[in-house]
């Protein structure tokens, strides 16, 4: 038996722990910071992402056998070189492989050199050459800081001046920090979304089934971009023939290219895909698991994820298999997200939702008088189980024989869940 520890605090690293419990190979299931939700199925660990000595610390007086991380941000600041050095088994790419996420100008540039297809662009880092560019260009325009900015980095400016004022706070007013001091200008594709993961090692690609984020706050894809604010897979849109050609295009391509640049990629590699009339283009890459899709991709895995994750790890072909049934999950997010919003508010209902309605906790606490609950909020006597924590709060999800159902089934069970605070997408 295998102990498992997993590094991350969301709805994502909520649906992995729920995973890895049903394999009969692990034992114990940490979760490093987790939540309050991921507590009721894994034991929680009062240790950052960033904090890697502690967690080096933990995973050898715990006999973890297997590291897994959920966010980008220990990835990018070389948590798998750490764990590998101190002789630690852990999924997930080194830095030098990370930063295909870390860096948006690193990813179009590997794109341009070895031909896969991606939006056309040009990388700037002073405002008067972008603004000057832009001139010579026809809107919209798409305007992306270069670092890691957790999914809010990205404008898509309808008009010259619009794009000028997110230039200048992006370049001059240092609204993404670091993140901005360089911007990627993209053409602008239209087309159908979709994201396309895979468990990559090296030049080895095994694909999984696809899903569809959204991405902008508001139904009708309207208001601000997010971290993503529900999801479906599969995606009917898409067909077949179009995955395929992204797994020979794009998947396959893009590993090959990080091996032939001395930065082999081990670990999940998120491909965001727009299927354009003239095929699949790349508008980002994740080094990572995506948030919301694992929550409505894990359910449909049929495969064990702890033996899939070792075989690949050491050499083997994992074997994927996949259910026909179809799962579509939605945000509930406290009101004011992805700007600012407020936290503490309580949270009721959980209990009356059907069985058959998955949650993953993305941003709760427990009620207590530690995590300072929003008093005026909580109508005595009694007590939520939860209270509000983050921007995203939960995802609910539904598993049926097709999405029309499991839309149907959710949007009709999520009514149970109660909170002042919080909204969510009807379109999903
Ligand atoms: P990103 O953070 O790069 O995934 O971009 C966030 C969102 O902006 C994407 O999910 C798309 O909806 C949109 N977007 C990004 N790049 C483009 C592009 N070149 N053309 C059209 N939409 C884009
Ligand atoms: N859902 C998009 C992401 O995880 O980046």
């Amino acid at each position: 038996m295998n102990n498992v520890l997993i590094i991350g605090s969301g709805g994502r690293e909520h649906a992995l722990a729920r995973k890895f419990s049903e394999s009969p190979q692990v034992e114990k299931i940490f979760v490093a910071p987790g939540n309050a939700g991921i507590a009721e199925i894994a034991q929680i660990v009062d240790i950052g992402v960033s904090d890697f000595a502690a967690l080096v610390n933990f995973a050898k007086e715990n006999e973890v056998a297997l590291t897994f991380v959920g966010p980008e941000a220990p990835l990018v600041g070389g948590i798998v070189d750490r764990f590998e050095a101190e002789g630690l088994k852990i999924f997930g790419p080194r830095a030098n492989a990370a930063i295909i996420e870390g860096s948006k100008s690193f990813a179009k540039d590997l794109m341009k050199k070895y031909e896969i297809p991606t939006a056309a662009y040009e990388v700037f880092s002073d405002f008067r050459s972008a603004s000057a560019y832009i001139k010579t260009k026809r809107p919209p325009f798409v305007l992306k800081a270069d670092g890691l900015a957790a999914g809010k980095g990205v404008v898509i400016a309808e008009t010259r001046d619009d794009a000028d004022a997110a230039l200048a706070d992006m370049l001059q007013n240092k609204r993404f920090g670091e993140a901005g001091n360089t911007v990627v200008i993209e053409e602008f594709l239209s087309g159908t979304e979709f994201s396309f993961m895979a468990f990559v090692d090296g030049e080895r690609v095994f694909p999984m089934v696809i899903a569809k984020d959204h991405k902008r706050a508001f139904d009708g894809d309207t208001g601000p971009n997010t971290g993503g604010m529900g999801a479906y897979s599969p995606v009917p849109q898409i067909p077949e023939e179009i995955v395929e050609a992204a797994r020979l295009e794009i998947l396959l391509p893009t590993a090959r290219a990080m091996v032939a640049e001395g930065r082999p990629f081990t670990g999940i590699l998120y491909a965001g895909l727009i299927a354009t009339r003239a095929g699949a283009r790349v508008i980002e890459f994740n080094a990572r698991f995506g948030d919301p899709e694992t929550q409505v991709i894990l359910p449909r895995l049929e495969s064990d994820l702890f033996e899939v994750l070792t075989e690949i790890l050491a050499g083997e072909d994992p074997e994927l298999s996949w259910s026909d049934d179809e799962v579509l999950g939605v945000i509930l997010a406290s009101k004011g997200y992805p700007d600012e919003y407020e936290k503490g508010f309580a949270i009721t209902g959980l209990d009356k939702l059907s069985d058959e309605t998955l949650i993953f906790h993305c941003g709760t606490a427990v009620c207590d008088e530690a995590t300072g609950t929003n008093e005026q909020n909580v109508s005595p006597p009694s007590k939520p189980d939860y209270i509000t924590n983050g921007g995203r709060v939960l995802l609910a999800a539904r598993k049926a024989k097709d999405l029309a159902t499991a839309r149907r089934e959710l949007y009709r069970d999520i009514k149970n869940i109660r909170c002042k605070n919080l909204f969510y997408r009807k379109d999903i």
